[in-house]
């Protein structure tokens, strides 16, 4: 039996942490607010612990506030301070209740109209429902 605990960091990082370390650099961070502000799709993806869950949270907060969110996550990570955020988590069949996959959520959820949609730790096949709307 293998037992994974997750423990999430109570201090978050902003923008400037990133380029402070020398993560990227101010230009770099602008064009992402950009981007965000655009509402182009942005693809965030790399190895375990190597900051996706961390630049992800950073850039949502770009998101205009007085926009819907929709948050789809295998696993919740995602840190969302905003009062008009719908959340999903999947879950694993659990003691007789049905299990509730990543990939049910993705077509009937984009009927709420979100001005932005995150996802996070979808497979390959689910690459096509995980974009900015
Ligand atoms: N650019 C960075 N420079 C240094 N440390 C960072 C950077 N981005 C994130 N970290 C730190 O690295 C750790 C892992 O970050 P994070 O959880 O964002 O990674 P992840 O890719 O989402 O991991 P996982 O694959 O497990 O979901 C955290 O402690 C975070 O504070
Ligand atoms: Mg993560």
């Amino acid at each position: 039996m293998t037992l994974t605990i997750r423990k999430f960091n109570t201090r978050h990082v902003e923008m400037n942490d990133l380029i402070r370390c020398g993560t990227l650099n101010q230009q770099l961070a602008n064009q992402l607010e950009d981007y965000v502000l655009q509402r182009k799709n942005i693809l965030i993806s790399g190895g375990t612990g190597t900051g996706k869950t961390t630049l992800a949270s950073i850039l949502i907060k770009f998101i205009p506030e007085d926009g819907r969110i929709l948050v789809i996550e295998d696993t919740a990570e995602l840190h969302v301070p905003r009062p008009n955020l719908v959340r999903f988590e999947a879950r694993p069949e659990q003691n007789g209740v049905q299990p509730a996959p990543f990939a049910t959520f993705s077509k009937p959820l984009y009927g709420i109209a979100p001005i932005a949609c995150c996802s996070a730790k979808f497979e390959a096949p689910r690459l096509s429902i995980s974009c900015n709307c």
